[in-house]
């Protein structure tokens, strides 16, 4: 069996269609929606990260303010910046991209950020709200997931209720928020991580399958169920220099259902995510 191709680039033309029109509609009501992007040091992964999102912002119209910061600033600047940002009314997101330079708190500067702006959904308070069924923004990562989940089956949707989901990696900004989400929908829901005992026996069982660990080949085509929905969160390079996931894609797609490819998966819906939070955010006003 060979698995259907779970195409983000071309979920996310669809979904970022809609959030252009939404963005057209609150201009015409004089609300520009504003996203600022606040980029400390030279990484050069999070330098072209935060150019992919300003890009998708101009593309889809949504205004927005990319703000570079030599990597000596200081975590009080920072700080300061941030609640600068959170008092703009032209700014109704704000991202602060990780990893932040070695000196500088990161988990303070995510709670400085207003929730009403924490697009990224990172804030303790997003998470609460997550983990209590609120309204709050979603971590933009694992939001995606959802949406690709949404799409199967013509946009009917995958159907989660009673099934058996394993999320493989307990990040606070992948693993952790996709459980909550999936649970969310009545799914059963195993997380595991690179270290758990016989994770085979695991995913063997898994009607769906996420794996955010951050390591090539954590999933094979003997560790899965066949017609499982695979999606792949990972972001890897081979020895050969090339972009791939946490799954061994070319053995999965012999089994699995359904399967995010890497590059093209899950990557372009983060950052679609990321521009529906904006928009809900300007929306909120
Ligand atoms: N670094 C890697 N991914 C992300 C993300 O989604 N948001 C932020 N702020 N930083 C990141």
């Amino acid at each position: 069996m060979t698995a259907q191709l779970i195409d983000g680039n071309a979920l996310s033309k669809q979904l970022r269609g809609a959030v252009a029109q939404r963005a057209s509609a609150l201009r015409a009501r004089g609300i520009v929606p504003g996203l600022a992007v606040v980029l400390v040091g030279e990484n050069p992964a999070s330098q072209v990260y935060v150019r992919n999102k300003v890009k998708a912002c101009q593309d889809n119209g949504i205004h927005s303010l990319l703000e570079p910061y030599p990597a000596t600033m200081s975590e009080a600047e920072l700080l300061a910046r941030v609640d600068a940002l959170n008092r703009d009314p032209a700014i109704h997101g704000i991202l602060v991209q990780l990893p932040l330079p070695a000196h500088i708190d990161a988990q303070k500067v995510i709670e400085a950020i207003s929730p009403d702006k924490d697009v990224d959904g990172f804030h303790v308070a997003s998470a609460g709200a997550l983990m209590v069924g609120q309204p709050g923004f979603w971590p933009c990562t694992p939001y995606g997931c959802m949406k690709m989940l949404e799409s199967l089956n013509d946009g009917k949707g995958y159907e989660l209720k009673g099934k058996h989901a394993v999320v493989i990696g307990r990040s606070n900004i992948v693993g952790k928020p996709m459980a909550l989400m999936l649970l969310q929908k009545n799914a059963t829901v195993t997380i595991c991580h690179s270290g758990t005992q016989n994770l085979k026996a695991l995913t063997l069982q898994a009607d769906v399958v996420v794996a955010a660990v951050g390591k090539r080949n954590v999933l094979t085509a003997d560790m899965v169920k066949p017609g499982a929905v695979v999606i792949d969160v990972g972001m890897n390079r081979n020895e050969a220099g090339k972009l791939c996931g946490d799954v061994d894609f070319e053995g999965v797609k012999e089994v699995a259902g359904w399967i995010t490819p890497v590059p093209g998966g899950v990557g372009p819906m983060t950052i679609t995510m990321l521009l529906v939070n904006t928009l809900e955010a300007a929306e909120r006003g």
